[in-house]
Order: structure tokens, then C-alpha cells, then sequence
């Protein structure tokens, strides 16, 4: 799959952007930290703040047939003790174009971004421990696990574990 499906979402992508990550908070609530309740009201001009080119973060978008059919965001963490980590989150593929090494594209361009992010010494996330499929990519990728928070989640009144993963990024 060539590499050039993969790009920075910018400003115009905004509306897709938005339907998308309503479509993914509805199909995998348990997979996101928030949920369709808080966020059907943002508007594509709150999306739109998501996705303005910063120094750091970006989100990136996989596309099919013009459409965009996955996304994910890369951010450092703000506070001053804390600038040397990014996170990575809002990772997504549409389910009819799973399986195809979408979500590993994705996460390459994420990765290959918190390396140009000046100082970042290692990426974080966290998973579902239940989620087999990204916990295998993550680990596919190099990110280890690092913890785990019982009952992170609560959906639908179901309690979930989360499984905390990093890659360390080496010394430049
Ligand atoms: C996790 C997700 C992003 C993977 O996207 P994808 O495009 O299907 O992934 P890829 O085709 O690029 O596969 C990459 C790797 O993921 C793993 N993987 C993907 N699907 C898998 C499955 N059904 N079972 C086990 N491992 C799987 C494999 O390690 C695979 O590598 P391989 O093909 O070399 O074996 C996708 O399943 C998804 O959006 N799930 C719902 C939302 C979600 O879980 N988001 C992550 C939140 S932390």
C-alpha cells in the first residue's frame, strides 16, 4: 500500500475528520477516552482546532478511495515537566478497511512525527487491555508495556482495563 495514502490532515478536512471520530466513538466507544455524548455537539470549526499545523502535535489521515477511512493524533504533553513525552491518540480505521495495514501506516507517520517534535523521549499510550488488535500492533511497533489502570473505563456501565505502552525514541 503506498505510503502517499497517509497525510497530515489540515483545515479542510475538518468535516471528515468530524464524522469520522463520531463513527468511531459510536462503534468502539470502549476504545476512546471520551465519547459521542461529549462530543456530537463540536462543530468542524471546534474540529478545525484539532488539526491548525502546531509544532506539537499533528493528526494524520489514511485515505480510500479519496475518503478518509482512518486517523490518529500525536501531541506533546504541555506541562513543563512533561514536555520531553508525546501521546498518541484517537487512533482509528473504518471497519470495512481493517486488515489492509491502514492503522500501521498511521502509526508510522505518527511516529516518525514525535521524531521530529524537538526533545520527545519516549511516545505513550494507552489501549484497552481487552483490544487485541491494537495491543499487537503497538507491540508489532516496539512500545512495551508499562502499567496498567484497573478499571480505567467505565461504558455502558461494563468496567475496562487499560494497558499503558511507550516507545522509547532514542537520544538526538
Ligand atoms: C486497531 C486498528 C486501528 C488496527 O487497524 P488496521 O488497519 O486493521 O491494522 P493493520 O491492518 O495495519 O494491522 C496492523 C497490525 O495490527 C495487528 N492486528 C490487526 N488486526 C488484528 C486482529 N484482528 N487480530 C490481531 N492482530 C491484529 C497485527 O499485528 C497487524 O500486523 P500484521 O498484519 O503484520 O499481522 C483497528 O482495528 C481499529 O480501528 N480498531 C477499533 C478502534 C481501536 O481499537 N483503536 C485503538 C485504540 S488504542
Amino acid at each position: 500500500m503506498p505510503s502517499s495514502l497517509v497525510r497530515r490532515l489540515t483545515a479542510p478536512d475538518a468535516p471528515s475528520l468530524r464524522r469520522l471520530r463520531l463513527d468511531a466513538l459510536v462503534e468502539t466507544p470502549e476504545s476512546f477516552g471520551s465519547s459521542y455524548e461529549e462530543e456530537h455537539t463540536l462543530t468542524p470549526e471546534d474540529i478545525r482546532g484539532w488539526i491548525t499545523p502546531l509544532d506539537d502535535g499533528a493528526m494524520f489521515g489514511v485515505f480510500a478511495d479519496e475518503l478518509l477511512a482512518g486517523m490518529v493524533g500525536v501531541g506533546r504533553q504541555h506541562k513543563l515537566k512533561m514536555r520531553h513525552k508525546a501521546h498518541i491518540w484517537s487512533m482509528y480505521v473504518a471497519p470495512a478497511q481493517r486488515g489492509r495495514g491502514m492503522g500501521r501506516l498511521l502509526m508510522h507517520a505518527a511516529i516518525a512525527h514525535a521524531r521530529t517534535m524537538r526533545g520527545i523521549r519516549q511516545v505513550q499510550l494507552s489501549v484497552t487491555a481487552n483490544n487485541t488488535a491494537a495491543s499487537a500492533l503497538y507491540a508489532s511497533l516496539g512500545f512495551v508495556e508499562y502499567g496498567r489502570e484497573r478499571e480505567a473505563l467505565c461504558v455502558n456501565g461494563e468496567l475496562y482495563d487499560e494497558t499503558l505502552m511507550a516507545l522509547a525514541l532514542p537520544d538526538r
